[in-house]
């Protein structure tokens, strides 16, 4: 049969490479630019010597960022509180290009490096199946005659030694990573041990807080429901970005100047392990903040209890369980732009040593009213008409009140 091998030009799909080769597949290598830093020249070269028949380059970034990212902004995505779910927001995408290829290029079969303790198996073989639901799955690290053989790195070099697979000169690091232009994660090796303090050298796309830059950048960005369609760098000339791609790009080249967007959690996986990560997500950090900080100023109040209790909650679970192609998943984001319609106004910056400050923010939408607020002067209702107000609310607690106090007596 042909195969389809979701290619990253390490050694272990490379291994993965010549052992479906052996196993009497055809092998064709995909690879995905989702913005990672990757020389695919040399990843094409690498996979083409091991046997592959054709290497397939797919840029998803546009789609990246327009289909995952930015419903994720919107929504307010976090998993666990703190991972803004970079691995999870890229399988879609990649999965989908996968199934494109596969059927342009006639794979029955598609195989990726994944362990069997992950997430990403589950997110890439689900996507496969939303998609395209005959696809036939060749997942070597699930497979007892593969994982059995190879068990240890020192397998894996020994058999791409015998087939003359290059193994990348530099000393391999002691963890896994995953990046894409959303974020790094790093994973496993030595911060296995959660109390293991990452060493400075490891952070790949921040600069330390500590030796960040003295002078703070400010920035404006505007949001027209709820999407980042505008961004000025006011402390550089005012230089504007529209396009979806650059505002992204920029704002990770701001968050990395001034060390924005690192983080180290304990994560519960889908399958149901802990797990000990660590991520680097400079841009959307800051678009996280802002987009946040706008909706205070634009979006009403019951909408938003409503949209975080039920949209960024599901989706986040969706997103992270690999639960993006199904009916579940089109109905919340179906929520999002009626979530974002009054979401529209531009929220002011300032980013420095490691934080993202908010220094203003305005919008013509008007549901917030400077007057009502006001401390100074009166405005759209009495005074006395919250006395009755807060004598209605004051009931039940009276109540509860009372009734502690006389339990405390008997
Ligand atoms: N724990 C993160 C997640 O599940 C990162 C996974 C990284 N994946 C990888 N193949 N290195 O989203
Ligand atoms: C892997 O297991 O292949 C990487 C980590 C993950 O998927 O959670």
């Amino acid at each position: 049969g042909r195969v389809l091998l979701a290619y990253s030009g390490g050694l272990d799909t490379s291994c993965i490479l010549a052992w479906l080769i052996e196993e009497g597949y055809e092998v064709y290598a995909f690879m995905a630019d989702v913005g990672q830093e990757e020389d695919y020249d040399a990843a094409r070269e690498k996979a083409l010597k091991v046997g592959a028949k054709k290497f397939v380059l797919q840029d998803l970034k546009r789609e990246f960022v327009e289909e995952l990212i930015y419903p994720a902004i919107q929504a307010n995505c976090i998993y666990e509180n703190v991972y803004l779910l970079g691995t999870s927001l890229a399988r879609p995408v990649i999965a989908r290009g996968m199934m494109e290829v596969a059927a342009q290029e006639g794979c029955d079969f598609v195989s990726h490096g994944c362990t069997g303790k992950g997430n990403d198996q589950v997110r890439f073989e689900l996507a496969f199946y939303g998609l395209k639901p005959d696809i036939k799955v060749v997942a070597p690290w699930r497979i007892p005659e593969f994982y059995h053989r190879f068990a240890g790195r020192q397998a894996l070099l020994e058999y791409a030694a015998q087939k003359q697979i290059p193994v990348r000169q530099t000393a391999a690091k002691p963890w896994s990573t995953d990046e894409n232009m959303f974020h790094i994660s790093y994973e496993a090796g030595i911060l296995e041990d959660p109390n293991t303090t990452p060493p400075s050298d490891m952070w790949k796309l921040t600069e330390s807080p500590e030796s960040a830059t003295n002078t703070p950048d400010q920035i404006a960005i505007e949001f027209k429901q709820g999407l980042p369609v505008k961004l000025t760098v006011l402390s550089d000339g005012n230089k504007t970005f529209t396009d979806s791609v650059d505002v992204f790009d920029v704002l990770n080249a701001l968050g990395r100047k001034h060390g924005i967007g690192r983080i180290d959690i304990v994560e519960n996986r889908f399958i149901g392990v802990k797990s000990r990560g660590c991520y680097e997500t400079p841009g959307a950090t800051i678009l996280r903040v802002a987009h946040i900080d706008i909706e205070g100023l634009t979006l009403d109040r019951n909408v938003r209890a409503l949209r975080d209790q039920f949209v960024t909650i599901e989706l986040s679970r969706i997103l992270y369980n690999g639960h993006f192609f199904t009916p579940e998943r089109e109905f919340v984001t179906a929520a999002i732009p009626a979530s974002q319609r009054t979401v529209n106004g531009t929220v002011k910056l300032k980013l420095y040593k490691g934080n993202v400050i908010v220094e203003g923010r305005s919008s013509e939408e008007g549901l917030y009213d400077e007057k009502e607020s006001s401390m100074d002067e009166l405005g759209g209702f009495e005074p006395t008409d919250t006395t009755g107000f807060i004598q209605i609310e004051s009931i039940r607690i009276k109540k509860w009140a009372q009734a502690n106090i006389k339990k405390g007596q008997s």
